[in-house]
């Protein structure tokens, strides 16, 4: 296999290219540099290096080269009867890579979809994987249907059939979302470049088993999780798919849904590897994609992590980035406490006092107020249940009212409050 950089000036969009061809499973073989002052339409590239790209594939034995542009249907044929190889450009291979990485029914649908649209200004290769799907192409084609036809007619019966699929999906989403807003948890994302270690955090955080690799894209579906044991209750974490630079503008359509938590959320915490030299033009990378899905004005929390592995502290680099910013280890959990702390302040609002009082039935609000550290003082129980002093946040409040014995109209009887708005 063979990687062919067309034009990239800055090593690190470059060494990017490079990681991801490799993230897709190909061997680098050799390079061109191709600089792309002036788009040739004929192969994007100019035929010189056009041709020097196909001696060094024949040389090399390379069955694929990969072009770090976008190529236009038109040149990518161009190139791949020049060059006599396979030819993929940058949008074909983000898309490869986000299929080998799809895990949720949503994820496959959606990377799925994707590729066909992308593949369907490109039909003149085979469709033999539609085929197989259809049973092999026997009966399919009718007398005096060209081959391509055939194709067009499959892709498009393919094309109607998963978005019919994916509507059903992100519909049944959509209603597990609606389910989260109505229960009041602040919801948290995790935003961040591919391969800065959002899974491994999120991992930490919620103790879940989500798939985290030294890949890039190890997480293309969004994952969601309840996390306890901060000073307002509950939050919700949700686990968002890497960012790149430059994301192909139909990617960014085709996963906006699965970054609508990162839009809607109360919070973004911005992961950053905090060893990568190129980190500052990688949180500014992150930036313009959350500009694109309408998520700029998010407040952001920057963790600059992997702290065992980064000699030479970020300090100064993000000296005047105004974000909050907390340095961790996702990896060996150092600095964890320090995120929640964070967390804490950051989406606390200001505490309200209450005088309440808990009838038996709700002894698991008690309960819960008590492990929040919420109580100031408590006289002894009598028959109508325990007299409490509590001092606690509003959202808190939202979420302890969810409780058996303290939701709807309970809660107005039975709680004596100072603020009664925020119980209503
Ligand atoms: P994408 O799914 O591509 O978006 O990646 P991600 O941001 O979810 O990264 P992931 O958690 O998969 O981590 C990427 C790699 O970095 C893995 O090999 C992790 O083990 C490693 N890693 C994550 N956090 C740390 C850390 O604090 N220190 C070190 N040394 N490695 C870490």
């Amino acid at each position: 296999m063979q990687l062919r950089e067309s034009g990239d000036k800055s090593t690190s969009a470059a060494e990017e290219f490079r990681e991801l061809a490799e993230s897709a499973g190909a061997q680098i073989m050799g390079e061109v540099d191709a600089p792309l002052g002036r788009p040739h339409p004929r192969y994007l590239i100019g035929t010189g290096k056009a041709d020097e790209i196909a001696e060094q594939a024949k040389a090399l034995d390379a069955d694929l080269v990969l072009i770090s542009g976008a190529l236009s249907p038109v040149q990518e044929r161009n190139l791949e009867a020049l060059v006599k190889a396979r030819v993929v450009d940058r949008t074909g291979l983000i898309l490869d890579i986000f299929a080998a990485r799809a895990r949720s029914h949503e994820g496959k649908l959606q990377v799925e979809l994707a590729q066909l649209r992308h593949m369907s200004t490109r039909l003149v290769r085979g469709w033999t994987h539609l085929e197989r799907q259809r049973g092999g192409s026997i009966g399919l084609r009718g007398p005096g249907e060209t081959q391509l036809e055939t194709d067009r007619r499959l892709l498009a019966e393919r094309v109607k059939q998963l978005s019919r699929r994916l509507a059903k999906v992100v519909k049944q989403r959509e209603q597990g979302r609606r389910q989260r807003q109505s229960s009041d948890l602040p919801l948290v994302a995790l935003v961040g470049y591919t391969n800065a270690g959002k899974s491994t955090l999120f991992n930490r955080l919620a103790g879940a088993g989500v798939y985290a690799a030294d890949q890039l894209f190890a997480t293309l579906d969004p994952t969601v999780r309840r996390v306890n044991g901060f000073r307002f209750g509950d939050l919700v974490i949700a686990d968002t798919v890497g960012f790149v630079r430059d994301l192909p503008h139909e990617l960014v359509a085709a996963f906006r849904s699965t970054l609508t938590e990162a839009r809607e959320a109360d919070l973004l915490l911005h992961i950053v590897d905090g060893a990568d030299p190129e980190a500052p033009q990688r949180i500014a990378d992150v930036d313009a994609v959350l500009t694109e899905i309408g998520a700029q004005d998010t407040p952001q929390l920057l963790v600059l992590n992997k702290a065992d592995l980064a000699s030479d502290p970020l300090d100064s680099l993000l000296a005047g980035d105004e974000r909050p910013q907390v340095r961790i280890s996702a990896l060996n959990g150092q600095g964890l406490d320090e995120l929640r702390e964070s967390l804490n302040d950051l989406l606390s609002e200001e505490s309200l006092h209450y005088q309440l009082q808990v009838p038996f039935a709700a002894s698991a609000l008690r309960a819960r107020l008590i492990a929040y550290g919420a109580v100031r003082s408590e006289s002894e129980a009598d028959e109508d249940g325990w007299h409490m002093e509590v001092e606690l946040s509003e959202s808190l409040a939202r979420q302890l009212s969810h409780l058996p014995g303290v939701s709807g109209s309970c809660a107005r009887h039975q709680l004596l409050k100072t603020t009664p708005e925020s119980w209503e």
